[in-house]
């Protein structure tokens, strides 16, 4: 018999994204669903990303810019870096497999925390390399832990700040001492900044500023969440010129649509929405914190736009949130069971979210 598919396959699940928001909407019967599960802009996105997309639509027939150069020489201005140092993908999730396929080979060692974001150990696993767990401390990461873990194998270390799900991030004074402790031929460090524009931890490192010290970090950002375009999937990665050559190399020639390209950048230049989203979830994270813990709930002190809630019967409470309209995760399916995730939503979603608690 022929084999047609790679070995590798039987030992991944596909990444579980659950059913659509329109579809489980139809199946409860109601169109007011709120989902806090994936961890979106609850204000919805930038009114000038929405007329950007409009105004491109009669260019989709055109394929769009390869580089997606506007949107890069944007984000370097912005960042202080040169645009040879960025590459855009469909998502911070490409971003990760891009990685992969640039550096990982079979034999090779890739470290990650967990818990962790999913997507790390499948893409490292899909290239052949052998993921290194290292487990998380209660809700932080253990970068002394990370460390000894790492070898002369290990190809990479994926680290989240603020980690998704645990809400943690990892400070300034142990991330340079651990970038310091890998010495002069250290490994990639993939440094996920998903939810950095939701910080406000006067500790919390810029990985972008550390590029110049350490040329072997990789910083992952995304235009899903502060911006609001999950649905156009816009992230970037920022490295050196020379890992940046290297991603470029193996993605795919338009990998960026038209629409996500004018979307982000539109959205970029939209500060009024982004302040006005980084207000809403600082604000309402700070009451909703208050108020648990008024309620006696035990939860890490979250940097993100979500909660990682310690309850007592997760399922219960899913089912009772969700008869309300308010789609939760469950903390089971990503790595703390006995936990709800549940994402900063709207003052009325967060009241209704607290009255059922
Ligand atoms: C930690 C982390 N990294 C990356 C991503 C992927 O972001 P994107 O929507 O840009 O693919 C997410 C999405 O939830 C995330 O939580």
């Amino acid at each position: 018999m022929r084999r047609l598919w790679r070995s590798v396959l039987d030992a991944l699940t596909p990444y579980d994204a659950g059913p659509s928001l329109e579809a489980l909407a139809r199946e409860l019967g109601r169109s007011d669903l709120v989902r806090l599960s994936a961890n979106e802009n609850p204000l919805g996105p930038s009114p000038r990303a929405m007329a950007a997309v409009a105004r491109e639509a009669g260019r989709i027939h055109l394929y769009p810019d390869g580089g997606s150069t506007a949107l890069r020489e944007a984000l370097a201005r912005r960042l202080g870096v040169g645009a040879d140092q960025l590459v855009v993908g469909n998502g911070a999730d490409e971003l990760i497999a891009l990685i992969a396929a640039a550096a990982f080979e079979p034999g090779d060692e890739v470290v990650v925390p967990e818990p962790s974001f999913e997507p790390y150990a499948i893409s490292a696993t899909l290239a052949g390399a052998r993921v290194v767990p290292s487990p998380m401390a209660g809700y932080e990461t253990d970068l002394a832990d990370v460390r000894r873990k790492v070898t002369e194998r290990t190809k990479a270390v994926m680290l989240c700040s603020p980690h998704n799900p645990a809400t943690t991030i990892i400070r300034r004074a142990p991330l340079l001492a651990f970038l310091d402790a890998l010495g002069v031929d250290p490994p990639l460090v993939v440094l996920d900044e998903a939810y950095s524009d939701f910080c406000d931890d006067p500790d919390y490192p810029d990985g972008v500023r550390l590029l110049p010290r350490y040329p072997r970090l990789v910083v992952l950002r995304t235009f899903s969440k502060i911006a609001g375009l999950a649905g156009l999937r816009v992230g970037y990665a920022a490295a050196s010129a020379e890992t940046i050559d290297r991603f470029n190399r193996v993605r795919a020639p338009y990998n960026v649509n038209r629409l996500g390209q004018v979307g982000a950048l539109a959205a970029l230049e939209d500060q009024e929405h982004l302040d006005r989203t980084r207000r809403l979830v600082l604000e309402e994270r700070a009451f909703l914190s208050t108020e648990l813990t008024k309620r006696g709930y035990v939860f890490p002190p979250s940097q993100a736009n979500f909660l990682l809630i310690r309850v007592p019967d997760p399922a219960a409470l899913r089912a009772r949130l969700l008869k309300a309209g308010i789609l939760a995760r469950d903390g089971a399916s990503i790595g703390f069971p006995n936990h709800l995730r549940v994402s900063i939503g709207l003052p009325e979603t967060n009241a209704t979210l607290l009255s059922l608690l």
